[in-house]
């Protein structure tokens, strides 16, 4: 399910497109790929407050920190507690019917570039 891209760099990880909305989470490489909205995020795992690990509740259909309570809806937007901001992002692109994220670049959540990095999806 999970791989390296031929020919990338270490820190870029192909995905399959989830079929249906919500999150995954790989647990090895800090990523939370979701589907939300017609769209597809990867997610930086760690909490923007304190680098928590920060896990998904499908039930209420958001992302919840458990270190001091800071929740997010699936696309990692910040609603409340102590986060300072929405989650961070990584860059993807579609590639050969595939996700692909570069992990070795980070973009701080609700900074620039942030609203628009995602994939459209049908
Ligand atoms: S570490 Fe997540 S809210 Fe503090």
């Amino acid at each position: 399910m999970v791989g390296t891209a031929a020919g990338a760099g270490l820190a870029t990880i192909s995905y399959p497109i989830p079929t249906t909305d919500g999150a995954t989470i790989d647990r090895a490489n800090k990523v939370i790929l979701v589907r939300y909205q017609g769209m597809v995020h990867a997610l930086a795992r760690e909490c923007p407050h304190k680098g928590t690990m920060v896990d998904w509740q499908p039930e209420q259909n958001r992302l919840y920190c458990p270190k001091h309570k800071s929740t997010f809806t699936a696309n990692g937007t910040r609603i409340q507690g102590k986060a300072p901001r929405s989650m961070d992002r990584h860059p993807i692109r579609l590639e050969g019917g595939k996700l692909v994220v570069d992990t070795a670049t980070v973009i701080e959540g609700d900074g620039a570039n942030w609203a628009t990095t995602g994939v459209k999806v049908g």
